[in-house]
């Protein structure tokens, strides 16, 4: 069983031994994970359509949306968590090519997605299993630097599905690819 927070933090602290000097965090929220980079002096800009109660010192923040707004070619990490579900299932490959074509060679792509194995998961919308995922990232471009799929421990929070007072598990993939 996962715990998130435990989860995301031993992933970050695998990117932060990288040679990352320029981060994208994508639907950022309020930048928990591209945050950490800051103190290593890398660059980091998160992009979301809500403005964060507080940007980090030294990030940049664009208020915007991840599918129009351009990305520049040269990023050592791009961040996509929680955020490919979002949209319709048809819309996904065009955002993981873009997350791609915007990684510098040797840069990487820290993914968090909700499975296929998640109670939410429907049809229309992307909840992949890990071999659909190592599909967008074949390994004659991409390394699978590290990886995790399991359920997380219960926990209340609340979405559209789920009232708020109601704990509930999710089911995650964690995954870190390099480009070759
Ligand atoms: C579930 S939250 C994940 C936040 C953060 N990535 C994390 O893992 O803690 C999804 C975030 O994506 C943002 N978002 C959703 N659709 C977006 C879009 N098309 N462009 C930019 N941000 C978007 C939401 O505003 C929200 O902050």
């Amino acid at each position: 069983m996962i715990n998130i927070k435990e989860t995301k933090k031993e992933f970050i602290l695998e990117l932060l031994n990288k040679d990352i000097y320029k981060v994208l965090d994508l639907g950022c929220g309020e930048m928990l994970l591209s945050k950490a980079f800051l103190k290593n002096n890398s660059f980091v800009k998160g992009i979301d359509i809500k403005e964060p109660l507080e940007i980090p010192e030294g990030a940049v923040f664009v208020k915007g949306n991840f599918f129009q707004e351009e990305f520049e070619k040269d990023y050592d990490l791009i961040i996509a968590s929680l955020i490919l579900h979002l949209t319709k299932k048809e819309f996904t490959p065009k955002l993981i090519q873009k997350i791609q074509d915007s990684t510098a060679k040797n840069g990487y792509n820290f993914l968090i997605l909700l499975s296929n194995k998640d109670s939410l998961s429907t049809e229309e919308r992307f909840y992949p299993s890990m071999s659909e995922i190592m599909e967008f990232y074949p390994g004659s471009e991409w390394k699978l630097i590290k990886s995790l799929e399991d359920e997380t421990e219960p926990e209340q929070h609340g979405n559209a599905q789920t009232p708020d007072n109601i704990p509930h598990t999710h089911h995650l993939i964690f995954a870190i690819f390099q480009k070759q």
